[in-house]
């Protein structure tokens, strides 16, 4: 499949979660964790969130002017139904082209309050969407961030090509509904998914921050 290198950036909790059951804001690390992820958002042409991460999280989905961007990358969001607050931040920010992504609209789905306040409206399966941001978008660099959902989708069509967690070590959540990079504990992938680490970084305040390359055949040592 013609897509973009697909990174992940999350941060996760000693016992592997990302939020807490209820899926509050993910305010568990440090103002460097944030740094660390707006530097990432710089890499990115575009940036992907499913609806939860996009409401819960209050994303404007942007870099800072301070951070002196290149350009403010397209901002992507994922859902099945394609119900969004056209009230939220995103709709009402300045910043990236807002690409909505509909999976799976009704039979009655009307784009066109979105498209009124600017965004434009895809409806396919995530795949086919991917293979537009490259080909019709030239996005050569995709950021996901979350959340756990979307990227178990991701996962399953094995399309993550770096992962980049801060392990928040001196934070435990617990909890079997609590998610983690992948979602809710769930069935299995079709294929165990094998990454190298490529940077370890550990700070003073009990985090570390790393980033795993996938492995695939071609790249196996
Ligand atoms: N620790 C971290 O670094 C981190 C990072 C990101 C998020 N989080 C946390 O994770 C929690 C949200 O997790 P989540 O798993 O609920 O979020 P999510 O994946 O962002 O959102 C779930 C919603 O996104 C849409 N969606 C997800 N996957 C989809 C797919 N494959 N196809 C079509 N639509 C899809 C659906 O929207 P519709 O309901 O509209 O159909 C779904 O209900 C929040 O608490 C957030 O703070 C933490």
């Amino acid at each position: 499949m013609t897509r973009p290198r697909i990174l992940i950036n999350f941060a996760i909790t000693a016992d592997g979660k990302t939020s807490t059951r209820s899926k509050d804001p993910a305010h568990f690390t440090s103002k460097l964790d944030l740094h660390r992820l707006l530097e990432i958002r710089k890499q990115a042409d575009a940036i992907l969130v499913g609806r939860g991460t996009l409401e819960a999280d209050a994303m404007s989905m942007t870099i800072p002017a301070e951070l002196k961007p290149a350009r403010q990358p397209l901002r992507c969001i994922v859902s099945r139904s394609g119900t969004f607050d056209l009230s939220h931040k995103v709709f009402n920010s300045q910043g990236g082209t807002v690409h909505l992504l509909v999976t799976d609209p009704p039979a009655d789905y009307n784009p066109l309050p979105y498209e009124s306040a600017g965004a434009v409206v895809h409806q396919c399966p995530l795949p086919d969407f991917l293979h537009r941001l490259r080909t019709e978008y030239n996005i050569a660099t995709l950021l996901c961030e979350g959340g756990g959902s979307l990227v178990r989708a991701l996962a399953e069509i094995d399309a993550i090509d770096e992962a980049n967690l801060t392990w928040a070590a001196h934070t435990i959540f617990g909890g079997s509904e609590a998610p983690t990079i992948t979602g809710a504990l769930g069935p299995h992938f079709p294929t165990t998914l094998h990454f190298a680490l490529t940077h370890f970084e550990p700070l003073d305040n009990g985090e570390c921050f790393l980033t795993y390359e996938r492995l695939r055949a071609s790249t196996k040592p």
